[in-house]
């Protein structure tokens, strides 16, 4: 059984760095007309209410979205601020889906993954009106595969685990082997916590060896790595990324660094395997 509920931790730092690097992509990826399926294996419950109780509890987002400063950051953070900012002024921070809803067109398709009893039927209400969505709450790794090669040329698949369970370290490079071995073009975005550097390390080792090109990673840290427990900071790997992506992380990540990470916290933009 999933206990893991992201409303607890929506809108911090983490977040934060996940929905620019996706708002960043889709906003580069739209301006071609030809359709898109977006897929989000692990979809949360697509909005959270930053007055709840989980969220009262941890107070995660005042670490993130809350201490953003969206004048002191680059223009290029403008698709992001322009989803969020409204929504955060009403007390609520978007998820991944929400997001990706906001920035697709008419002619794309978003098929959502959820399997927590709770969160499912909130996401399947949010978008119960949006003839775009399709909710499932079915195993997000094992969807993935059966939707690819996807029927629309182009498809962008975000994957967010909880890494509640023990080996989503290695689910997550079977599933991004396969969906690439079915569609090769396909752009994969992948969000992974710091909490245990040599395990972050081999997660690196095993998609850069898979045989898969073009692969990058954006990381916001914290703090420097540590052996204690909890979570130092988190990264997102991103495969076939807009050409225009990391550029424009070197410009944004600074800035974000300058304002969300404590004096012993970095970033990183790394091109772990050519094009
Ligand atoms: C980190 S949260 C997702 C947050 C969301 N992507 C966002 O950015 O707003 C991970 C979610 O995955 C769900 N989950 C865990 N294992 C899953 C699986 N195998 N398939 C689909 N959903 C899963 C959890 O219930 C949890 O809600």
């Amino acid at each position: 059984m999933l206990s893991y509920r992201h409303a607890f931790h929506a809108g911090n730092y983490a977040d934060v760095l996940k929905h620019i690097v996706l708002c960043k992509s889709l906003e580069y990826l739209i301006q071609k007309p030809r359709s898109i399926l977006y897929i989000d294996t692990h979809a949360g419950a697509g909005q959270y209410a930053l007055h709840s109780k989980q969220s009262t509890k941890t107070d995660e987002y005042k670490n993130g979205i809350g201490a953003l400063d969206f004048s002191c950051l680059a223009e290029s953070i403008n698709s992001y601020r322009d989803i969020v900012k409204p929504i955060f002024s009403a007390g609520y921070y978007p998820g991944s889906p929400l997001l990706a809803a906001h920035m697709l067109r008419q002619q794309d398709k978003l098929r959502l993954f959820e399997m927590h009893s709770t969160d499912y039927p909130l996401l399947e209400q949010l978008f119960a009106n949006d003839r775009r969505v399709i909710v499932n709450d079915s195993d997000g790794y094992h969807s993935l595969k059966a939707l690819m090669p996807a029927k629309q040329a182009r498809a962008v698949v975000l994957i967010d685990p909880s890494y509640e369970v023990k080996n989503d370290f290695q689910l997550v490079v079977d599933a991004i082997k396969q969906a690439h071995r079915r569609m090769s073009a396909v752009h994969i975005m992948l969000w992974y916590p710091i909490v245990d550097r040599q395990r972050v390390d081999r997660l690196m080792k095993n998609i850069s060896g898979s045989g898969i090109r073009d692969i990058w990673r954006f990381e916001l840290g914290m703090e420097t790595d540590t052996h204690g427990y909890g979570m130092t900071g988190s990264g997102m790997l991103v495969i076939n990324p807009p050409w225009v992506l990391a550029d424009q992380m070197l410009e944004l990540l600074p800035l974000l660094a300058k304002q969300l990470v404590t004096d012993s916290g970095y970033y990183t933009i790394e091109q772990l395997v050519a094009e």
